[in-house]
């Protein structure tokens, strides 16, 4: 115990207000606004998609966000003792935590995959060699990168250890600080794009298919995904947000920070949408989903834009920008809990996380090759990872979150949480986050993940 607490003395945090928005928008923000929402968008079905996508994000993503973030900040710790210290005694909780961060290992075991291929597209878009109008052309370099084990591992451990270094900087000087520089030029680069993508020929065809409601789409799997998606996007369920919540500071203001974070990360995936398919549209592609789109459409897109190879750099670069920031939040989960549970110093807790993932990770960098016809219920590791984490753990922690703080740690305590301790007024935030939290997000979430899962 008096380890316990020398830990959370030591504990660091985000030391000012703009950290704290860089930060936690930087775990927000990843490569779920660039390859997964543009594309779901458009193929569940344009604005219907986004209308239930936006509704899933209000009812259960922003409540269940600022219960993970008072919770964090309420206990200081790690997401596993944060549970055990605000439950009563003996009740299992924590399981929460420790669902959390197995689902934070098996996301990050397949993301990190995926990082690697855009950290890879930077170099190769920078030496020219991706660089041509024929999507079949485009189509065989990435096939040949993904099918070639060596490549895929080293490109892997590359990003692993790239984001272990800037852990072992630190909370404040490791992750706040970087952030700080990166998310404004994330937005700029975006602008950028987008502003070349709609100034082309047939930008409002591009435009059409991501906006244009079409309601035969909304079948109760598109629910699902929307709902996913929303858990995904906000990095929820997965004990990084609690993490971060850990790291606030007293006076940071939690219903405003989420409300901030969740409109921004939908500016930055609607304007993701708009820079990618107006211009896939103009070139006459169809629009692909999640890899294919980024790794084999977008390059033949560039490609014919004018100053296509610098835009292509800046794609990509934009890419591992967010990807970087997601991958920090995540990544963190494990290291904390390592270093407070088993009293593990941060610096070989940090290389402990990265090893293990190195392993794990290394089961979906040779999905593509070495370990292509080796499945289990039918799925790759890569695919088996995403669906038991997206569609199982992550809204099965939402769940249960949303029910301990609604029925157990109570109203009361929730408020004060959200109140800074009474220092802000705003009771009737706290009172429509508890009553979502009490009573609709637990109910609709569980709805939606039986019947997407076909249990209903
Ligand atoms: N919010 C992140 C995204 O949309 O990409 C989700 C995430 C995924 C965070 C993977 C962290 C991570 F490693």
């Amino acid at each position: 115990m008096q380890e316990a607490n020398n830990h959370t003395a030591k504990r660091g945090t985000f030391s000012s207000g703009f950290g704290v928005l860089a930060a936690t928008l930087g775990s927000a923000v990843g490569l779920g606004n660039i390859w997964k929402f543009p594309y779901l968008t458009g193929a569940n079905g344009g604005a219907g998609f986004l209308l239930i996508y936006l509704l899933a994000t209000l009812v259960i993503g922003l409540p269940v966000m600022m219960a993970e973030l008072a919770v964090g900040r309420q206990a200081r710790s790690n997401p596993i003792t944060a549970l055990q210290k605000l439950a009563p005694k003996g009740q299992p909780w924590w399981l929460i935590g420790a669902a959390g961060m197995i689902a934070a290992f098996l996301i990050l075991s397949f993301y990190s995959e995926v990082v690697a291929w855009v950290f890879a597209y930077v170099f190769k878009a920078i030496g020219g060699s991706i660089l041509s109008n024929d999507p079949h052309v485009t189509e065989a370099a990435f096939n040949a990168m993904i099918g070639d084990p060596v490549q895929s591992l080293l490109w892997q451990w590359g990003v692993l250890i790239f984001i272990g270094g800037i852990l072992l900087l630190g909370v404040t000087k490791g992750i706040e600080a970087l952030a700080k520089k990166l998310m404004p030029l994330l937005f700029l680069l975006l602008l950028v794009l987008c502003a070349v993508s709609l100034s082309l020929d047939k930008a409002s065809e591009g435009l059409a298919f991501l906006f244009n409601p079409d309601f035969s789409k909304i079948t109760s799997s598109a629910i699902l995904t929307a709902m996913g998606l929303a858990f995904f996007k906000l990095s929820l369920g997965m004990g990084a947000m609690l993490t971060y919540g850990s790291y606030f500071r007293d006076d940071q203001n939690i219903p405003m920070t989420t409300v901030r974070v969740m409109a921004a990360d939908l500016c930055v995936s609607m304007l993701a949408g708009m820079a990618i398919f107006p211009a896939v549209f103009t070139f006459g592609f169809a629009p692909a989903a999640g890899p294919a789109l980024v790794f084999i459409t977008i390059p033949a897109v560039f490609s014919q834009i004018p100053m296509g190879q610098l835009l292509m750099v800046a794609f990509f670069v934009l890419a591992a920008i967010a990807a970087t920031g997601a991958m920090l939040s995540l990544t963190e989960v494990p290291v904390v809990i390592l270093h407070e549970r088993l009293n593990i110093p941060r610096r070989r807790a940090t290389m402990l996380t990265i090893l293990s993932l190195a392993l794990l990770g290394s089961t979906c960098a040779l999905t593509n090759n070495v370990l292509a016809n080796f499945k289990l219920f039918g799925l790759n590791m890569f695919d088996l990872y995403d669906f038991i984490s997206s569609n199982v753990i992550l809204p099965a922690g939402g769940i249960l979150l949303a029910v301990f703080v609604g029925w157990v740690w109570g109203k009361e305590k929730f408020g004060h949480a959200l109140s800074n301790q009474g220092k802000l007024n705003n009771p009737t935030v706290t009172r429509a986050a508890f009553f979502l939290l009490r009573y609709v997000s637990p109910v609709l979430t569980l709805l939606v993940m039986l019947k997407g899962l076909n249990l209903l």
